[in-house]
C-alpha cells in the first residue's frame, strides 16, 4: 500500500463513526459448538462433489465450495479428513461439482452421510471427464484436481474447471445455521437491481 493510501486509511479510521468507548467483549472461546453456531450464520449453497471409483459413481455433499479464480478458472472446496469418498475421487483426480436446487434436499441428505449406496435411484450422466452429473441440478462443472492442502481437520482442494454445464432456471438449495432453508423469493419480472449495481461498478468483473 502506498504512503498516501495508507495515510488516507488512517485518516478515515480516525474520522469514522467508531465509538472509542464501545469495546467488544472478549470473543467467546472457539469451542466446537460455538464455532458452529457463529459460523453457521454464513449462508451457502450446497453442492455434491462426484467422481468415479473403480467404475462406480461416488459423491458427497459439500457446502464448503466457492469459485476461486477466473483466469485460470479455478474452484475450491473442503472435504473433511474423515470422508471416505474424497480419497476415492482424489485417486482419479477428476470430479464433478453439482449445484443443488431448492427441490433437491433429499439428494443433499443422501449424499451428506457415509453410505455404500448413495447413487441408488439417482439419475446421472457422465461429463466429458467421466464424473457423474446429477439430473436436474441448478448448474454443474467438471474439474481436474490441481492442488490439495491440509488445513486442520479438512483438506483445501483447488481444482481447474474443464467443462461448464448448462444452468437451469430455479432456486438454489441454501444451508444456513445448520439447516436447509429457502432462498429469498424473487419475482420473475422484478427489476435486476443487483445486476445493474454490479455492472455500474467499474471493476465489476473483479469480484472473485
Ligand atoms: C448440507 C451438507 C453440507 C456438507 N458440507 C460438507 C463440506 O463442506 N465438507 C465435508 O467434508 N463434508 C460436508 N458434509 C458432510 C459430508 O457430505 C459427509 O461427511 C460425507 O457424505 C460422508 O460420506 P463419505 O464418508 O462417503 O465421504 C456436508 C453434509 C451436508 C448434508
Amino acid at each position: 500500500m502506498g504512503a498516501s493510501r495508507a495515510s488516507a486509511v488512517t485518516a478515515s479510521r480516525q474520522t469514522g463513526a467508531m465509538d472509542p468507548q464501545a469495546v467488544h467483549p472478549p470473543a467467546g472461546e472457539a469451542d466446537p459448538q460455538r464455532f458452529r453456531q457463529v459460523l453457521g450464520h454464513f449462508a451457502t449453497g450446497v453442492t455434491v462433489i462426484t467422481g468415479m471409483h473403480e467404475g462406480e459413481p461416488v459423491g458427497f455433499a459439500c457446502q464448503a465450495f466457492t469459485a476461486l479464480s477466473l483466469d485460470p478458472p479455478l474452484v475450491l472446496f473442503c472435504p473433511g479428513k474423515t470422508s471416505g469418498t474424497w480419497p476415492r475421487i482424489a485417486r482419479i483426480g477428476q470430479l464433478g461439482v453439482n449445484v443443488l436446487t431448492a427441490g433437491q434436499r433429499d439428494l443433499a441428505r443422501k449424499f451428506g452421510v457415509s453410505a455404500p449406496d448413495k447413487f441408488d435411484g439417482v439419475r446421472w450422466t457422465p461429463a466429458a471427464n467421466g464424473a457423474p452429473i446429477l439430473a436436474d441440478v441448478l448448474a454443474w462443472a467438471s474439474c481436474a484436481v490441481e492442488t490439495v492442502h491440509e488445513a486442520g481437520d479438512h483438506f483445501i482442494v483447488i481444482a481447474r474447471v474443464t467443462e461448464l454445464g448448462e444452468c437451469v432456471a430455479g432456486d438454489p438449495l441454501l444451508f444456513y445455521r445448520g439447516r436447509f432453508t429457502l432462498s429469498a423469493a424473487t419475482e420473475a419480472d422484478s427489476p435486476p437491481e443487483v445486476v445493474d449495481t454490479l455492472l455500474a461498478w467499474p471493476r465489476f468483473a473483479d469480484w472473485m
